[in-house]
């Protein structure tokens, strides 16, 4: 058994104000020890952009910046840390980077954009991807990619053996419907959201906390509160995630039917 730290870090951001952001973020981040800490989408930014050019000025490239930043905590504490920002590339999308002691390790776009990220970000165009760190396989999606349940599964099918999940959540159903993503795929997640309100523009988007990390059996091993910026460290086992079978006769990989479904 090798037992990883696992951190979720629930913040509150200022809209804009990255700097800060980054700084209360990190601030957090040196209290607790873990070899993974997983932060919120778009936690250095804020969520609820006005328009385009919001989006265009407060987005920024890899390496940046908050990757420089990240790294550089990486480094001093030898732990991985996964954070949703604004990239900016050949498009702008809704990202999540993953960065180690020796800098970033990769870069997941947002595949399902909600609401009125539509009309801000580039849909993601590169898949669901899984690393294979030291700690152990650990696969990305961000927020609303959680109702479409074809990307844990992509996930799952890759590989991961932890869903890192950067989050900012304004509808209730997430936190309970991670316990079934895990279930039917038979790995951790560590969903990360935000607390907080951001009214701007006519739209008034309140943030439900409750960050959690759920095992494969589809326990909620920890759940944090709806209002609180918060840090949460337990010690997980993520080798439980690679046995699929849930008793002699099924397994939850292999007994797909894949020639009875349609997928496309
Ligand atoms: C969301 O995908 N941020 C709801």
């Amino acid at each position: 058994m090798i037992l990883m730290r696992l951190a979720v870090v629930q913040t509150n951001p200022v809209f804009g104000e990255v700097r800060n952001n980054l700084a209360a973020a990190l601030a957090m981040m040196e209290r607790e020890r873990a070899d993974l800490y997983v932060l919120p989408e778009l936690f250095n930014t804020g969520y609820n952009f006005i328009d385009r050019n919001e989006v265009q000025k407060l987005s920024e490239p890899v390496p940046g910046m908050t990757s420089q930043s990240m790294a550089a905590f990486a480094k001093e504490r030898n732990c991985f840390v996964v954070y949703g920002f604004a990239e900016k590339s050949e498009g702008i999308f809704n990202s999540a980077a993953l960065v180690g002691p020796e800098g970033v390790v990769g870069v997941y776009r947002k595949v399902h954009l909600f609401d009125r990220e539509n009309l801000f970000f580039t849909p993601g165009d590169r898949g669901f991807p899984v690393f294979d760190l030291p700690i152990g396989k650990i696969g990305i999606m961000i927020c609303f990619d959680w109702m479409f349940p074809e990307s844990a599964r992509s996930l799952a099918l890759n590989g991961a053996q932890l869903i890192a999940h950067p989050s900012n959540l304004v509808m209730p159903y997430c936190p309970d419907a991670m316990v079934t993503r895990c279930l039917e795929n038979r790995v951790f997640a560590a969903t990360t959201d935000r607390v907080g309100r951001e009214n701007r523009g006519g739209f008034d988007l309140s943030y439900k906390g409750m960050s959690e990390i759920v095992s494969p059996r589809g326990e909620i091993l920890r759940r944090l509160g709806t209002d609180k910026e918060e840090i949460a460290v337990l010690e997980i086992d993520l080798e439980a995630a690679k046995n699929k079978k849930i008793n002699s006769q099924n397994d939850l990989i292999a007994n797909r039917r894949v020639d009875q479904y349609s997928l496309q």
